[in-house]
């Protein structure tokens, strides 16, 4: 997920939901909203500046059950109306909701004022509907909402006036072939940005479509890229595009991404990575280049002090030499290596001298593999 940038305790929380959301790959996997709603107990308690308009908490004792909109099942602060097979979002939803369940459902349109009222949201879940329209004012006045998840769904666009202050925003399977301009502008607090499987091209993202945004995650993996797109913010750590049909790495590429750590092109079409390109992410931790058409190693690894991570199985490498990896000067600081996977490549591995992983951490490191004939 993103990284290690704030030790905080409300940041490993995020931390720990975002990495179990990650995992929320086909098939779809419903989300446990009473898990998270503990999370979220932990999170509240831990944040001094966040309980500006919390009331007493003695609120939870004369709490309603009449309140609650027919289909749901209502428990202090949370609504859930999840499989259900709703057509539309239920209307009278109590106003103090903290989070609001519509997962799995055959919601189709986000009408004006759906959410009306509903000022205190802090998540929305609408996972797995039928979603293919949002009207522009439905998500107004919504300053508290960190979470949105709208994976699973039939948008075609990124909705417009997305909430301020959202934290993690989900689009992973829509119909999303086009990002407008300014589509996330103002998003200065956005950590998770997810945009996998979606039929989203390089002439998709319109120029400007990212301006005035703000993430440390950016995921477009299962998409429909040919090239690193160029214009993201440049305060990502982690980007994925995994799975898509970018056929070279050029120096241009990363060129603004200088804070990158991690970063997953496995399972494309790579056949080059021009020398270069990876100097202009000096802090890369970790690289992902599996499943690819790379004939060699790709030059420069050897002076990126921080990496420690390198897959490249799967390729069509079939010579490794002996300062691929490692600084030729054994006083140049580099952190050393805990992953390098190499097997699955026409390497003939008996021929790679031991000295080529001379700044690994041990044998484990290195994944050569069973050699193909
Ligand atoms: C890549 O570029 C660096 C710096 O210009 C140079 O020292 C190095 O020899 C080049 N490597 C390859 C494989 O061309």
């Amino acid at each position: 997920c993103f990284t290690d940038q704030s030790p905080n305790k409300t940041m490993r929380v995020f931390l720990l939901l975002c990495l179990l959301a990650l995992g929320n790959a086909k098939p779809y996997q419903p989300i446990n909203v009473m898990e998270f709603m503990r999370n979220y107990d932990v999170m509240m308690a831990d944040s001094s500046d966040e309980d500006d308009d919390e009331d007493d908490d003695d609120d939870d004792d004369d709490y309603d059950d009449e309140n609650c909109p027919p289909g749901c099942n209502c428990s202090p602060r949370v609504v859930q109306c999840s499989d259900q097979g709703q057509i539309s979002v239920p209307e009278k939803i109590p106003e103090d909701t903290v989070i609001l369940d519509l997962q799995n459902n055959d919601i189709t349109e986000i009408m004006e004022d759906d959410f009306k009222g509903l000022h205190k949201l802090h998540g929305l879940f609408l996972i797995n509907n039928k979603i293919s329209k949002i009207h522009p004012k439905a998500f107004r006045n919504m300053d508290h909402l960190r979470l949105l998840y709208l994976s699973y769904n039939m948008l075609t666009e990124i909705p417009a006036n997305l909430p301020p202050n959202v934290i993690e925003l989900r689009f992973h399977e829509n119909k999303i072939n086009r990002i407008q301009e300014n589509a996330f502008k103002g998003l200065r607090k956005l950590h998770v940005l997810e945009l996998g499987a979606n039929p989203l091209t390089n002439a998709g993202i319109e120029l400007g479509a990212f301006n005035g945004l703000s993430s440390l995650y950016i995921g477009i993996a299962e998409a429909k890229l040919t090239a690193v797109p160029k214009a993201l913010p440049s305060s990502i750590t982690e980007l994925n595009l995994d799975y898509n049909k970018i056929s070279k790495v050029e120096v241009e590429d990363f060129i603004r991404y200088k804070n990158l750590q991690r970063l997953r092109l496995g399972f494309n079409q790579i056949k080059f990575v021009e020398n270069g390109s990876f100097v202009t992410i000096p802090n890369v931790r970790e690289i992902h280049l599996d499943n690819n058409r790379l004939k060699k190693i790709p030059p420069g690894l050897s002076s990126l002090r921080y990496l420690q991570v390198i897959f490249l199985h799967g390729n069509k490498i079939s010579s490794v030499g002996v300062n691929d990896f490692c600084p030729i000067r054994p006083n140049v600081k580099k952190n050393l290596y805990t992953g390098i996977s190499l097997f699955a490549n026409p390497v003939k591995y008996w021929d790679i001298q031991p000295a080529t992983f001379r700044c690994v951490t041990g044998r484990r490191g290195v994944q050569l593999g069973n050699f193909r004939k």
